[in-house]
């Protein structure tokens, strides 16, 4: 009995010990993405291409409301601001004109690009938006003048900050391979997309940032979108055990493959900055193979939320518009709208990254 009251305590203790240092490891955390992180600044944009995400069901279980979030609740970055004891972040154009937040801001837009958007418009690709990374980066100087002043302020500031950068670049590449792209085109943009990265993670380096988070590719060859406009009669295009396609993964794996590559040239060329590699298709894959371990026993594949079809995702009725319904319960799903995630997968990627050893070096070291 004395035995088991000592290891409880220890164990208790020992891990609010852990959680208190995590809490107080960083001040803010800045971010830059896409829709898997965006939180409610695409509905703030010009931008009309995705209107659905800006009413329910989106954002149904968590916030009880729409709040920008593609999915019905917390995104990864969500679970990250929790985990170091910090806000959800807030989005940059809700308080760009405010009062300045101290504790983080989130600078990532639903739709964007990696490459500047005038790329894809000069090969008549219309992307949801032109807010690419080097728009994002500009929205970051513009705060950072807020912030601090002095180069020495600016750094101790910064320091003690969390940056974000990605997932960012699948847009670069689900907008080419939709509009009819080869493989062998969507491989020539890899260097182009790696290098938009990994100019933002210099560029911010260069504003006083040390923790970096870089994250790789999530394995859209799973997402029921993917799996509905590529379905294939050819039974070898899919992976046997998770039902995913195989050619379009693979090619993802050649981007998070190269992306890691040029973050270790990075790591030379700033040899102070801690510069982690975050493995989303690692994390997201070991959902997709064992989705019953983690209690995802609904549609894997298949959307929580859609319009019919064999994926439940369907182009004419998609999750928001009228003939497409949200699941019972979306915790037991790991597709939200047949594209993005559902809180429970976003956790259970953020869980592996931030303790599950998907992130090199450790997130938590
Ligand atoms: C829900 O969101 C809408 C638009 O995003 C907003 O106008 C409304 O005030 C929100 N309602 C609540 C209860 O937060
Ligand atoms: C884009 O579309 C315009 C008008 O339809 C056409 O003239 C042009 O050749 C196209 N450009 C490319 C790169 O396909
Ligand atoms: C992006 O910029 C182009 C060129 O300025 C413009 O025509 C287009 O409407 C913009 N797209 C969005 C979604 O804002
Ligand atoms: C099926 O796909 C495999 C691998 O992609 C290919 O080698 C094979 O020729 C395809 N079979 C048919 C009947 O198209
Ligand atoms: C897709 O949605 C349309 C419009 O709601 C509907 O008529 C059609 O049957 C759906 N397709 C499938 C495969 O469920």
């Amino acid at each position: 009995m004395k035995a088991v009251k000592i290891l409880f305590f220890f164990l208790c203790c020992l891990s609010s010990k852990l959680a208190l240092s995590r809490h107080g490891r960083y001040h803010a955390i800045f971010n830059l993405g896409d829709s898997h992180s965006d939180t409610g600044n695409y509905p703030r944009t010009a931008a009309v291409a995705f209107q659905v995400i800006k009413s329910l069901p989106y954002g149904e279980t968590f916030f009880q409301n729409a709040t920008g979030r593609c999915s019905n609740g917390r995104l990864i970055v969500d679970f990250i601001a929790e985990a170091f004891g910090l806000p959800y972040l807030p989005p940059y154009l809700a308080v760009a004109k405010g009062p300045t937040v101290r504790t983080g801001v989130n600078f990532a837009v639903a739709g964007a690009s990696a490459i500047d958007s005038s790329f894809f418009s000069a090969q008549n690709i219309s992307l949801w938006t032109n807010d690419s990374l080097s728009v994002q980066l500009g929205w970051f100087k513009n705060l950072k003048s807020s912030l601090c002043t002095t180069k020495q302020e600016c750094d101790k500031y910064f320091k003690k900050s969390l940056f974000l950068v990605g997932e960012i670049g699948e847009n670069d590449y689900n907008f080419p391979a939709l509009s009819g792209q080869s493989m062998k085109q969507l491989r020539a943009l890899v260097p182009l997309v790696v290098g938009a990265t990994t100019r933002t993670v210099s560029m911010l380096i260069e504003e006083g940032a040390v923790d970096l988070v870089v994250a790789g590719q999530l394995p859209v060859g799973c997402t029921s979108m993917f799996l509905t406009l590529f379905q294939s009669a050819n039974v070898s295009a899919y992976d046997k055990r998770t039902g995913c396609l195989k050619t379009y993964n693979n090619f993802l794996k050649y981007h998070n493959k190269y992306l890691k590559q040029e973050l270790q040239n990075l790591r030379e060329q700033y040899p102070h900055a801690r510069i982690i590699y975050a493995d989303y298709y690692g994390a997201a894959m070991s959902i997709y193979r064992s989705p019953k371990k983690y209690g995802f026993y609904g549609g894997t594949p298949g959307a929580c939320c859609g319009g019919g079809g064999p994926y439940n995702f369907n182009t004419t009725a998609v999750c928001g518009q009228t003939g497409a319904t949200p699941c019972k319960d979306p915790s037991a799903f790991v597709d939200w709208d047949g594209i993005h995630f559902t809180e429970s997968a976003y956790h259970h990627i953020a869980k592996g990254l931030i303790f599950g050893g998907f992130t090199s070096p450790p997130l938590l070291s």
